[in-house]
């Protein structure tokens, strides 16, 4: 399949899908598409109000949706823990995790597991979600796991001598290290699911381009009002920049592709399959990450 058209994709019904932070933005859009699709969606949110309130507008749309909200803050790994337990003590089967929430350049903090904050949101609260599901996604034939980068994995660098940024803090460059590293792990995910013999069970890779979402609220105001009159010309709406995410999730893919637009620099466009920097294919970067994970994270992936 060379173009994605989610008309065309057949339904769903049946599915499970998880989205994180599926309450706006991007994850509100892949979660309306699938729900579309006649997916079971389970809107893993960290704010029960504002999930309440995506629900809302998606029945608008989908009025039969099959919608279920659960809580995580994925910047806390005792609260992703505590999401795997209630999802797994209610459902058996897991078709799709899309590990979409995610946030950017924000002041520089350390979670109380003593992560950067764009680390633990981004990266290593979904590196340990996918962990504890992983048994379970195994299990259901046919499913995916999806990861969220973004073209700021161009400029990341994995800096294992300070990968919590303690030592200096450039927002901008600890975001870009977090989008890397979830792409690296969504790469290596899928060597090691070949290694251990899932071939109905992939890993796939999305990013959204520039889309006009509320991921820049942590940009100084000037600059989003500067931003603001190039906005038409240098983005594109969340409901365009989900179509990757969307085609990773259920269009046509292979173990890990990676999706984005396809119009000038992935800035926006149709969606299609596109590449990543030699340093995101660096099989040797992306082993030792997902060993400092798993220590970092307290969990022994089993495949
Ligand atoms: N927009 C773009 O141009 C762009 C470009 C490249 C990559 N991306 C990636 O796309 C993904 C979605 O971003 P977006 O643009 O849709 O941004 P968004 O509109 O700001 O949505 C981000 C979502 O993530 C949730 N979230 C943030 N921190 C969380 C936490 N600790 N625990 C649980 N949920 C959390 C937010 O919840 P709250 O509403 O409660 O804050 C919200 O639901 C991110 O991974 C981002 O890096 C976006």
């Amino acid at each position: 399949m060379t173009t994605f058209d989610l008309d065309k994709i057949p339904s769903q019904k049946g599915r499970i899908a998880i989205v994180t932070g599926a309450n706006i933005g991007l994850g509100f859009e892949t979660a309306l598409g699938l729900a579309k699709k006649e997916m079971t969606v389970v809107l893993a949110c960290r704010n029960i109000e504002k999930a309440k309130l995506a629900k809302q507008d998606i029945l608008k749309e989908v009025p039969n949706a099959d919608l279920e909200i659960m809580q995580i803050d994925l910047s806390k790994l005792d609260a992703v823990r505590a999401f795997a337990k209630t999802y797994l003590e209610k459902y058996q089967t897991l078709d799709l995790l899309i590990n979409n929430a995610g946030v950017m350049v924000p002041p520089f903090s350390l979670t109380k597991d003593g992560f950067e904050l764009q680390m633990a949101a981004n990266y290593f609260g979904h590196f340990l979600l996918t962990g504890l599901l992983l048994k379970t996604i195994l299990a259901t034939p046919n499913s995916r796991i999806v990861s969220l980068s973004s073209m700021a994995h161009r400029s990341g660098k994995i800096n294992f001598d300070d990968l919590q940024s303690r030592q200096k803090y450039s927002a901008i460059q600890a975001y870009s290290q977090s989008k890397l590293a979830c792409l690296m792990y969504g790469y290596e995910l899928q060597r090691r699911l070949e290694v251990a013999g899932h071939t109905t069970t992939i890993s796939t890779i999305a990013h959204p381009g520039a889309s006009h979402t509320n991921l820049g609220q942590h940009i100084p105001k000037w600059a989003m009002t500067l931003f603001s009159v190039f906005m038409p010309l240098f983005s594109h709406s969340a409901k365009a920049g989900a179509q990757p995410t969307l085609w990773a999730a259920i269009g046509v893919a292979e173990g890990g592709d990676y999706f984005g637009p396809t119009g000038f620099r992935e800035i926006k466009g149709k969606p299609g399959k596109v590449d990543s920097t030699p340093l995101s294919k660096d099989k040797d970067i992306a082993k030792k990450l997902w060993e400092v994970s798993e220590q970092l994270t307290d969990i022994s992936y089993s495949f």
